[in-house]
């Protein structure tokens, strides 16, 4: 079992107990405010793409808990998307159920996912994109030092272009620019291995 730990975090892949909850997670009307709401089936489905993602890429959009009680929080991690004007691309994703909202949980877990992608699998760039008016989302990648894309903002594809969430915005950070602003500061702090960049 793939599995990373922050502070106060696990990060790991999926389990058949998670989908319970996750179908729980997709149906909440505060998480789902600025998405596309899934069912049961559409949940079971990403679930599986995830899977599949791992197996094909080695990392995947992945399972969340909390290491205090090992509970289900919500996911949070990378994969390719093909079907953005952007694309081919790797997207930083995250999700959490509202009563961990507000506590830097998504922020410490992206952190992590950064590192994970830049160091482990060598990535070149990372994107993240959400609906202009998903403000908490967009926190999370201003506080992971991704840069705002001026001029690439798009409407989403699935949605009517009248719909409020159709507008799409797009922050990017690369592995230099995630070297320099992220992980020179810890080089000293943290006796950072410097070979493995
Ligand atoms: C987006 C999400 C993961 C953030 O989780 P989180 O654990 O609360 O995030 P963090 O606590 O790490 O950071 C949130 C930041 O947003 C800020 N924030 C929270 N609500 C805000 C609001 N209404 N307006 C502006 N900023 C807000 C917080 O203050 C914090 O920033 P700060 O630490 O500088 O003050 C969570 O809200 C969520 O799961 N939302 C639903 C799913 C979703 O929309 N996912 C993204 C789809 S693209």
């Amino acid at each position: 079992m793939i599995y990373y730990e922050t502070e106060r975090l696990i990060i790991r892949q999926w389990q058949q107990s998670d989908i319970a909850p996750f179908v729980l997670l997709n149906q909440d009307k505060a998480v789902m405010q600025f998405l596309i709401p899934l069912n049961e089936q559409q949940t079971i489905t990403l679930v599986n793409k995830f899977i599949q993602h791992f197996k094909q890429f080695g990392y995947t959009i992945y399972a969340c808990e909390l290491k205090s009680n090992r509970q289900f929080i919500g996911f949070i991690g990378l994969w390719h998307r093909f079907d953005m004007p952007f694309s081919p691309c790797v997207e930083i994703g995250w999700r959490l159920f509202r009563k961990h909202w507000g506590q830097g949980l998504a922020t410490e877990a992206a952190k992590k996912c950064l590192e994970i992608g830049f160091l482990e699998f060598n990535l070149d760039e990372i994107v993240s994109f959400c609906a202009k008016i998903n403000i908490k989302s967009e926190r999370v990648m201003q506080k992971i030092n991704m840069v705002y894309c001026e001029g690439d903002d798009f409407y989403h594809y699935k949605l009517a272009r009248n719909n409020p969430l159709s507008l799409h915005i797009l922050y990017r950070i690369k592995k230099t620019a995630w070297i320099e602003t992220t992980l020179h500061g810890r080089i000293n702090s943290e006796n950072f291995n410097l070979a493995q960049i």
